[in-house]
Parts: structure tokens; C-alpha cells; sequence
């Protein structure tokens, strides 16, 4: 009975004499032997009867058998020591059998032979849902991974939102600033106009009594030389039309900028009207060369004036940040050049710097948002991306083509008649560099 029970175990027995032949297997490893070997396998050395795995089999049988202690072999480290097959329990289909071994030395008590006992357990379950829960803590491992990149792209996109968002502010800022500045402005322009004239009457009043002393008494005339000596009247008479002059000149400067800035300040609610180019690059080239002073501004208009029908806040916009990035580019020395070309359907500017230029791999890249080559608190990377908006806005075209240490040539299309929206904030995708 006890022999019948050992033959049924779910678990392979076998048993190995110290020459290495196998003395007995149970009934779950004479199931798997092939049919021929089953039997006449006793008295079959073990390294032929699997011969797969003989070397190791022996090398672990001969430890056992010299040092009498068990061994043990785990499926991870040698997951098919034997070659049996076993169904995988997660998909049914027919695998090797993973399996765990043990060797334990016995002893046959009557003959006192040395024997050991190879303890064989299927552990093909175990091992597919092990390796299954590998794959997944793998693929959870990745995702994970990915997850941590898109959040510090989120964080990087969220502060350069947080700043675009308090440059948008500082540009209404300085909108009302602009506003405010105006009434001041205004006064001060008026009283240095009055200012001047009166100036001038009083240097005529003086200039006619010096003309006329020659009619007063020599006392008289001694105590007037002495008050336009010690006045420095001829000094002061030089100066004072010079300074007058050059105060109205600075107000008219300072009058320009803050009309320029008011202009440019996002003016979304205007709609579609007639914008004419000439005059906005004119506009352009006043309140940039206030802030850029180096590089030298040209302007080429076909006409006096050329006109489109479009929303001017955006279209201002778009050439402003084209017009900026053009005035980055130079360091020192260079030029600016700005071309209007009056076509018969459409107007194109052509903005024209002797910047640093582009390098090729940066080209393409140039109207994605928030891409910049230039220092924190420089760029937003917004400048172009919203510039392609704006004239995609106005079924227009923006190319860009440049030569690294040569400069770069900005190309804008604008159809004279467009049905430009009026907003200026819808999105768009921007592609590539050669917008065509
Ligand atoms: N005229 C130009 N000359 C050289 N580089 C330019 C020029 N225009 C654009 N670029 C490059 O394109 C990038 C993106 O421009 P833009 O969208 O205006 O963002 P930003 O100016 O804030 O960096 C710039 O950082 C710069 O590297
Ligand atoms: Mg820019």
C-alpha cells in the first residue's frame, strides 16, 4: 500500500544508488520517461536517462552522496532541470515544466546501502503567475517612468505659462501706464509751446532795450550794462531757444513711445479694419530702436501707403515679435531691413536681420510654442509661435530661412482681403519652419 502511495504522489520520487543508477521512480516520473525507457530504466545510470541535465544531476547527486546533506535546486536558478512537459495555468498551452528539486541522502536500513531520494515538484503555476506579476510591476515600472517625465514637462510648461501669462500682464501694464503717462505728457507739451513763446518776447524786450541805450543817461545806461553782464544775458539768450528745442524734441520722442506702446498693447476687440503696413512698420521701428539701440533700421515701401483689410492688434503683434527677435540677434553692429512689397491680391514684408541666424537642427523648431535658445527671463519661446497664429489668422503665410552668422529673412503674406477673426487667441497648430 505504502509503495502504491509513494507511485501516485503529485510529486516526482526518485530513487539513486551511489554508481549513479537509478534504483526507483514513482509513477510522475515514469509517466514522462518515453514509452520504451519505462520499463527497463532500473539499473539505468541517471545521466542517460536524462541526459539533458546528466552533468548537473551527477554533479549535485555526488555532493549530496559525499557530503550526506540535501540539496536544493530553485526553479528561478534552474527553472527545467528535467525534460517534462506541463501545461501553464494562466493560458493552457503546453510548456516546459518549471520545477523545484531536492536531493536528500538516505539509507536502505537492511543492506545499509547509500542511496539519495530526488524530490521533483511541478511548480509551472507558481513560476507563469511569478513571471506574469514580473512583467506587470515591469510595465507598471515604465509607465511610472513616463508619468514622472510628463509631470516635469507639465511643471515646465506651467511656469513658463505663469510667465507668458505675467508678460501678457506687464503688457497691459505698461498699456495704462502709457494712458496715464498721456495727460502729463500733454500739459507739459502745451506749456513748453506757450513757454517758448514767451521766451521769445522776453529776449525781443531785452534785445530792444540793449538796441535803445544808447538813449538813456549814462548812469542808466552803466547800471542796465551791469545787470545783462552779471545776468549772463548773451549766455542765457543762446542756451534758452537751445534747451526749449531740445525739451520739445525729447517730449515728441517720449510722445511717440507712449502712442507706440499704446498701440501695441492686445487690442482684441477692434475686429477687422484697414491697416496700413507702411505706417505700422514706420510705428515698429520707432518703439524698437527706443529699446534696441545698435543695429541701423531701413525701411523700403513700395507706396506710401499700402493697406490690408485685417485685425490690427494681432497683425501689430506678429511683426512686433518677428521685428524683436530680429533686434536680439545683433549684438553690436548690424542692420535691420524691412521690406514692403505691394503685390495685387496680397502685401508681403520681408524683415531682413544681420543677426547670429539659426543653426539647421533649430529651423524646424523655431514656431513651436515656448522653444527658445535664449537665457531665463529672456524668452518665453511664445514670440514666433504667436506671430504664425496671428497671420494664419489672417489666411496668411510665415516662412523663415537663415544662415548661421549671416542673419536670418522673416517673409509674412497677408492676402489684402481676409476674413481675419477677430480674436486673436484661437489656437492653431503650428508644423513646421517653411510654412508654405
Ligand atoms: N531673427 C532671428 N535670428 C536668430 N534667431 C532667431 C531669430 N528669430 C527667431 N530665432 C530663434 O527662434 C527662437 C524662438 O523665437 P521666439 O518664438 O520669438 O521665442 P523667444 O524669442 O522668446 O526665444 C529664438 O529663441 C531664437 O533661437
Ligand atoms: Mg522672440
Amino acid at each position: 500500500m505504502f509503495e502504491q502511495l509513494v507511485g501516485k504522489l503529485p510529486v516526482g520520487i526518485g530513487i539513486v544508488d551511489e554508481d549513479f543508477n537509478v534504483v526507483y521512480l514513482n509513477d510522475f516520473f515514469l509517466d514522462r520517461l518515453p514509452h520504451n525507457m519505462r520499463s527497463c530504466y532500473k539499473e539505468t545510470p541517471v545521466v542517460e536517462l536524462f541526459q539533458g541535465q546528466g552533468k548537473f544531476l551527477k554533479r549535485r547527486l555526488k555532493s549530496v552522496f559525499v557530503l550526506q546533506h540535501p540539496s536544493f535546486s530553485y526553479w528561478e536558478q534552474r527553472p527545467h532541470i528535467f525534460p517534462f512537459k506541463s501545461s501553464r495555468p494562466i493560458t493552457g498551452e503546453e510548456t516546459q515544466m518549471y520545477q523545484n528539486m531536492e536531493i536528500l541522502p538516505i539509507k536502505d536500513k537492511t543492506t545499509g546501502q547509500r542511496l539519495a531520494c530526488i524530490f521533483l515538484q511541478d511548480v509551472t503555476a507558481q513560476a507563469s503567475y511569478f513571471r506574469a506579476q514580473q512583467k506587470l510591476s515591469e510595465a507598471l515600472k515604465k509607465e511610472h517612468e513616463a508619468q514622472r517625465k510628463l509631470i516635469r514637462k507639465l511643471d515646465t510648461a506651467q511656469s513658463q505659462l505663469i510667465q507668458a501669462e505675467k508678460m501678457a500682464s506687464t503688457g497691459q501694464l505698461a498699456a495704462g501706464i502709457a494712458h496715464e503717462i498721456n495727460n502729463p505728457i500733454g500739459f507739459v507739451n502745451a506749456n513748453l509751446n506757450t513757454l517758448e513763446q514767451y521766451a521769445s518776447h522776453l529776449l525781443a524786450i531785452c534785445d530792444g532795450v540793449k538796441t535803445q541805450l544808447e538813449h538813456f543817461t549814462d548812469d542808466l545806461k552803466e547800471q542796465i550794462s551791469v545787470l545783462f553782464e552779471s545776468n549772463h544775458y548773451d549766455l542765457l539768450k543762446d542756451d534758452i531757444t537751445e534747451l526749449i528745442t531740445e525739451s520739445t524734441d525729447g517730449l515728441t520722442r517720449v510722445k511717440d513711445i507712449v502712442e507706440n506702446l499704446k498701440n501695441f498693447s492686445l487690442e482684441t476687440t477692434e475686429g477687422t479694419q484697414v491697416v496700413d503696413i507702411c505706417a505700422v512698420c514706420h510705428q515698429l521701428i520707432t518703439l524698437i530702436s527706443a529699446q534696441y539701440s545698435s543695429p541701423q533700421y531701413k525701411l523700403q515701401c513700395e507706396h506710401e501707403k499700402v493697406e490690408v483689410m485685417g485685425n490690427p492688434g494681432p497683425l501689430k503683434q506678429a511683426l512686433m515679435n518677428v521685428m524683436i527677435n530680429a533686434a536680439q540677434a545683433i549684438e553690436e553692429k548690424g542692420f535691420i531691413k524691412l521690406t514692403v512689397i505691394d503685390a495685387a491680391q496680397s502685401v508681403t514684408i520681408k524683415i531682413l536681420d544681420s543677426g547670429c541666424g539659426i543653426p539647421v537642427k533649430n529651423l524646424k523648431r523655431v514656431f513651436e510654442p515656448f522653444f527658445t535658445t535664449k537665457p531665463e527671463g529672456q524668452g518665453q519661446g511664445l514670440g514666433l509661435s504667436v506671430a504664425y497664429t496671428a497671420i494664419e489668422q489672417h489666411q496668411g503665410k510665415i516662412s523663415i530661412s537663415s544662415k548661421e552668422a549671416k542673419g536670418t529673412v522673416v517673409e509674412i503674406t497677408i492676402p489684402k482681403q481676409s476674413t481675419a477673426a477677430a480674436s486673436c487667441c484661437e489656437e492653431s497648430e503650428v508644423e513646421n519652419s517653411q510654412a508654405t
